[in-house]
């Protein structure tokens, strides 16, 4: 099976394909007919080049910029990397809430540019994670292994799902409540007609004074210019991995203190992006052998 790959994926499982073509998808200009396979990362298609694609096999749980209706309509499969970047992705939350919070960025940048003149009383006070109250919005895989963690901060976890569900993991919230509630808010859903735009104006100014909004789900959940209009004004803090218009990142967003920014890392470790490319491979031989795709989304 021929497969074009939009870059070479990371770890050995990528050296298991034999016959792959490693090119950015600007470079399918003109029809590829024989391209039956096709590796991206939650990137826009252009199917009408690729008469031949039976099957796409995004590297990434996300598939949000893939038509899925167009590939079933065309009898193309599409498949993705759940589970393997779960831990990578719920680290990260903790790590852009702990940064927030404890205004890490800031201190860093004060050290690097020779401003540290001594540790007084009340220099570069921030607010503890251990102890607040934590609201996870998308209680999937991502938003559980977020609240396992927070028993070992000791925090009291709010989450809110599509569907309600009991959990020993914590306490249910409709989203309005949970946002009022809660002094950190962690966002983990897919972005789906139904989330996009989800926490906009008016739920942002349901924040409480001095609460913190973590995203390393996707841009689009959270209207943007309203979450960047609350972080101008310095009423909340924000750690923030994903954009609506990556690789842009609002503009006045770079000089505020209260809010990290990071490129889109959630499952940036050796660990998970390994694994998500074993995924991808795996999908590629079971539809090669003919026999079920391991995790298939869509056809
Ligand atoms: C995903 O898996 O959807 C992530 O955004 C990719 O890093």
């Amino acid at each position: 099976m021929k497969v074009l790959a939009t870059r070479r994926y990371p770890g050995p499982a990528f050296e298991e394909l034999d016959d792959v073509e490693v090119a950015p998808l600007e470079r399918v200009t003109a029809p590829q007919d024989d391209i039956e396979a096709l590796i991206v990362a939650n990137e826009a298609l252009p199917l009408d080049l690729l008469p031949s694609l039976r099957l796409i096999a995004n590297f990434g749980v996300g598939y949000d910029r893939i038509d899925l209706a167009a590939c079933t309509a065309r009898g193309i499969a599409v498949t993705n990397t759940p589970g393997v970047l779960d831990a990578a992705t719920a680290d990260l939350a903790f790590a852009l809430m702990l940064a927030a919070r404890r205004r890490v960025v800031e201190g860093d940048l004060l050290v690097r540019a020779h401003e540290w003149r001594g540790s007084w009383a009340d220099s570069f006070l921030g607010e503890e994670l251990s102890g607040s109250t934590l609201g996870i919005v998308g209680f999937g895989r991502i938003g559980q292994a977020v609240a396992r963690r927070a028993r070992g901060f000791d925090l009291r976890v709010l989450y809110t799902r599509r569907t309600r569900a009991e959990s020993d993991l914590g306490e249910y919230r409709d989203l309005d409540d949970l946002l009022r509630q809660s002094d950190v808010v962690t966002i983990h859903a897919p972005r789906t007609p139904e989330t996009e735009g989800l926490i906009d104006a008016r739920r942002l100014g349901l924040l409480r004074d001095g609460a913190c909004i973590v995203n390393t789900a996707r841009g689009e959940i959270v209207d943007e210019e309203a979450l960047v209009r609350e972080l101008v004004s310095g009423r909340i803090r924000a750690g923030l991995d994903v954009f609506a218009h990556e690789p842009q990142v609002p503009e006045s967003l770079l000089d505020l203190p209260n809010v990290v920014l990071t490129p889109h890392l959630g499952s940036a470790t050796r660990q998970a992006r390994e694994a998500m490319t074993r995924l991808v491979v795996d999908n590629i031989l079971a539809y090669e052998r003919g026999e079920a795709l391991p995790t298939q989304v869509a056809y």
